[in-house]
């Protein structure tokens, strides 16, 4: 049975090469508002580099994306971002020259009312997210 609601996200013909390697070949995704998806397949079968490509990583050779039915410009992870897309890589990625709470915030930094970074701000609520974990 086909699904008549608009798909919150649609990947459709999402193809990449690397040189001579398909890494994605013609992949189509639905996702629809409340999922939660897996995507399975072998090592090397393209599955980093499709989310890669979602999420701004890397930039598809052909298809298309669709947020909410409509055309999405994603050229980055910040576009991305815009569009409530993020990306946990499953490869360790951690800037290690800064401490817990930068890397929670990486991006996304909490800022004084005077525009400098609000580090105590930052430690606070870090502890309290580590404290939930
Ligand atoms: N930046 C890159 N440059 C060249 N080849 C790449 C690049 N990224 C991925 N590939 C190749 O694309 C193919 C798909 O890799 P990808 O990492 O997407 O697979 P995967 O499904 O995530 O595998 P795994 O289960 O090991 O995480 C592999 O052949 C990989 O070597
Ligand atoms: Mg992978």
């Amino acid at each position: 049975m086909t699904d008549q609601r608009t798909p919150l996200v649609e990947l459709k013909n999402i193809s990449i090469s690397f040189g001579g390697i398909h890494a994605v070949d013609n992949a189509s995704v639905d996702l629809y508002p409340g999922e939660v998806v897996a995507l399975l397949g072998h090592n090397g079968a393209g599955k980093s580099t499709l989310i890669k490509i979602l999420s701004g990583a890397y930039k598809r050779d052909s298809g298309d994306i669709l947020i909410n039915g409509e055309p999405a410009d994603i050229r980055n992870p910040r576009d991305a971002k815009k569009y409530g897309i993020e990306t946990i890589y499953q490869t360790l990625a951690v800037a290690d020259n800064v401490d817990a709470a930068a890397n929670l915030y990486l991006g996304r930094e909490l800022k004084t009312r005077w525009g400098t970074l609000d580090d105590v701000a930052m430690e606070a609520s870090a502890r309290e997210v580590m404290g939930r974990l």
